[in-house]
């Protein structure tokens, strides 16, 4: 299964999806890492993995289309079949949605639709809130709306700093998505027997 992983900073949640042998085994092929941040961290994971990336910023571009259509063209000789959101902080528009619909997943770090937007994890912080998540889905139009795939809690214990809750709410993203995806190859790999 050949897909392209977004992402614009860090990138813990593309590295645990890279360093996947199981995944790999079982026949997930990253072909490229897109990236809007040339500064991103995430670019030095990429080596370290020998993925190959594409850097492409908006403000290159007369507009958003013409940004998303340079993603499509990049990502259609490789023959894509899913894109795979990780840290990716822009809204996807129509162009990308139209090139590959329901096949783009995004993971946020909230029980959707609590909490969608930036700096998710700082806000239910603040917000005191017992039990926050992560939350892996299709997406649509909106800001992390669009059909649920798998949703988790993630409990705040009595000492959390928000620091250990974000830890925490990483660690489960990456377990998260890992079972996300490779529930997707088994269900590829199904339909190609
Ligand atoms: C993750 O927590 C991810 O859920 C979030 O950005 C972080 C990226 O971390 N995504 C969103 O907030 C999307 N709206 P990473 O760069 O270490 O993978």
């Amino acid at each position: 299964m050949r897909v392209a992983v977004f992402a614009s900073g860090n990138g813990s949640n593309f590295e645990a999806i890279a360093k996947s042998d199981e995944l790999r085994n079982l026949g997930l092929e990253i072909e490229l890492l897109v990236c809007d941040q040339p500064q991103a961290h995430v670019l030095k994971r990429a080596e370290k993995y020998h993925i190959p990336v594409f850097v492409n910023r908006l403000a290159d571009y007369p507009d958003r289309n013409a940004y998303e259509q340079a993603i499509v063209d990049k990502l259609k000789p490789l023959k894509i079949e899913y894109v795979l959101l990780a840290g990716y902080m822009k809204v996807v528009t129509k162009t990308l949605l139209g090139a590959y619909p329901n096949r783009i997943i995004n993971i946020h770090p909230s029980l959707l639709p609590k909490f969608s937007g930036l700096e998710a994890i700082e806000r239910a912080f603040a917000a005191g809130d017992e039990v926050t998540g992560v939350t892996i889905h299709y997406i649509d139009e909106g800001v992390d709306t669009g059909p649920v795939i798998k949703q988790c809690k993630v409990v705040r214990l009595r000492n959390d700093t928000e620091a250990s809750l974000e830890a925490r709410i990483h660690q489960t993203e990456h377990q998260m998505y890992r079972q996300v995806i490779l529930d997707l190859l088994n269900k590829n790999n199904e339909v190609a027997k």
